[in-house]
């Protein structure tokens, strides 16, 4: 195990789970971030030992920075955080619309913001989505982010 960390911001599920999965396989610590804390670090459990989680909700940004304070140095930031929310034209809601523009404008550059002075000069964050990341992923899972764009 190495002791480089990578957190996966959105971890629990789908992209950003096998991402955390790739980072344990190339012997690097992971951590995984859900809205709930115990599904979370259940979660990381059975992801491996050099995975944990904690809990972020990044929908709400002023939340964050405290959220993130028990993270220390980090060499790998990685954000597929997303809120699966089916908002159509007909029934819309401006309020959910507004949370998840908040999620993916705000959060995303909020956990940025704070966690900067914690991430290693050499790594840029990577986003899976097509507005705040590069093309960067810490991981040879980057191929399924291959639509990622630059922050
Ligand atoms: N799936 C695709 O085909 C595809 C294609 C291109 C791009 N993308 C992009 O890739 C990213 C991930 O997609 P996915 O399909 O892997 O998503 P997913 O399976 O729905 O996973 C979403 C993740 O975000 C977390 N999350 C949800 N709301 C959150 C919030 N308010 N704050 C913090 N974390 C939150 C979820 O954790 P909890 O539920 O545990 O809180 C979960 O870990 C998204 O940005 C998506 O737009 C996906």
């Amino acid at each position: 195990m190495s002791d480089r960390t990578i957190i996966v911001v959105g971890g629990t599920s789908g992209i950003g789970l096998e991402i955390a999965k790739d980072v344990i396989a190339h012997g690097d610590r992971v951590i995984i971030t859900g809205r709930d804390r115990t599904r979370t670090e259940e979660i990381a459990a059975g992801i491996g030992p050099g995975a944990s989680g904690i809990a972020l909700d990044i929908s709400e940004p002023e939340t964050i920075a405290e959220a993130l304070r028990p993270v220390g140095a980090v060499h790998g930031l990685v954000l597929a955080a997303i809120e699966r929310d089916a908002n159509s034209a007909r029934d819309y809601s401006i309020e959910r619309a507004r949370r998840l523009v908040v999620l993916k404008l705000v959060g995303y550059t909020e956990t940025i913001h704070t966690l900067l002075d914690r991430l290693d000069p050499r790594t840029r964050p990577a986003s899976c989505c097509s507005a705040a990341g590069r093309r960067t992923c810490p991981t040879r899972a980057r191929r399924r982010c291959r639509r990622s764009t630059a922050a």
